[in-house]
């Protein structure tokens, strides 16, 4: 198999079983068209989410490098970091997060509850910052800071977003391909592509499983132009990794995020009501609502290239709902 280097690579085992791959037979009805959802908003650790497979592979190699801390980014509501706080806590590691307020709102709920209420129930030492406007320069900055008390950071870039963060999504395509085998043939996947990594994995990973699967990147903090080279990036580091090429098309829409990262959407929010009405699931309105928003919209519109079943990656971020509870 052309996926046989991803052995090589060492891994913390936190999934420890594949996410459940779906059918949502009321919201297939309801559109005419069956949808599937890969759920990986199940992954076991700390309210789940799409980070915990990525750092499967940068948590090894923190602990390979003799890390003590585990220091990243983000935004205040940041799924990412509330999930690499809980690796860091199961680890016994220190976690140090520089958190920004994209919105630059005053709102209690968007300060204190959510994901940042769980960051004080699992000790993160958090740093804000006006604006994560360099945000590799200002956790190499940290990383120092931290040094010279003794300590020894491991840097988890924003979002898990780097070649070897990625590989936890080339095994995420790995799963859809065994579990849809001989089951379904997906016309199509959509996910939500923010720092990309989760993007860049499944595009490696469908290339090589799935080459008939079309992969659509719904963005949810630039347009098609800026988020374009940030998957191509780490799509082409994350094929050199495994001694693969690549050439798969990276297919972004962009019309499903406005106004701005963080800032929830009607159509987002409809969304969200859709599949907690028909289905009983949670989606969040930074990323998987407004994914959804796309995947809707991409039916009526007839965006995606070819008809049947298409597969939804829940990527998480439930817990950011209770942060936002005044625009539901
Ligand atoms: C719930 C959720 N979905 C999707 C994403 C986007 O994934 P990526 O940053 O790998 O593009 C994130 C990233 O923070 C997230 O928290």
């Amino acid at each position: 198999m052309s996926l046989h280097l991803l052995h090589s690579f060492a891994k913390v085992e936190l999934l420890g079983a594949p996410t459940p791959l779906e059918h949502l037979p009321r919201l297939s009805d309801y559109l005419g068209r069956d949808i599937f959802i890969k759920r990986d908003d199940l992954t076991p650790v700390a309210f789940g989410g799409n980070k915990l497979r990525k750092l499967e592979f940068l948590a090894a190699d923190a602990l390979r490098q003799g890390a003590d801390v585990l220091l990243t980014a983000g935004a205040i509501q940041s799924n990412h970091v509330r999930q690499t706080a809980a690796v860091a806590a199961k680890l016994g590691l220190k976690c140090v997060a520089l958190l920004e307020n994209p919105l630059a709102t005053a709102a209690d709920n968007y300060l204190t509850n959510g994901n940042r209420l769980l960051l004080d129930l699992l000790d993160a030492e958090v740093i804000m910052v006006d604006a994560l406007h360099a945000p590799d320069a200002q956790l190499e900055e940290q990383a120092s800071r931290l040094e010279a008390q003794g300590f020894r950071p491991y840097i988890v870039p924003v979002g898990g977003s780097n070649a070897l963060g990625a590989l936890g999504y080339v095994e995420c395509a790995q799963e859809i391909a065994h579990q849809s085998e001989g089951v379904v043939d997906f016309a199509a996947v959509v996910v939500a592509s923010g720092s990309a990594g989760t993007h860049a994995g499944l595009a490696v990973g469908l290339e090589q499983l799935l080459p008939d699967t079309e992969l659509v990147g719904v963005t949810v903090s630039r347009s098609v132009a800026d988020q374009q080279p940030k998957v191509v990036a780490i799509q082409q580091a994350l094929a050199a990794s495994l001694a693969l090429t690549t050439a798969a098309p990276v297919t972004l829409w962009d019309d499903y995020y406005a106004p701005q990262y963080g800032m929830p959407n009607e159509e987002g929010m409809e969304a969200i009501k859709l599949l907690a009405r028909l289905e009983g699931i949670f989606l969040d309105p930074v990323y998987s609502g407004k994914a959804m928003a796309g995947l809707l919209d991409g039916i009526t519109q007839k965006r995606f290239r070819r008809d049947g079943p298409i597969a939804f990656i829940h990527t998480g971020g439930a817990p950011a709902l209770f942060a936002y509870h005044h625009s539901v």
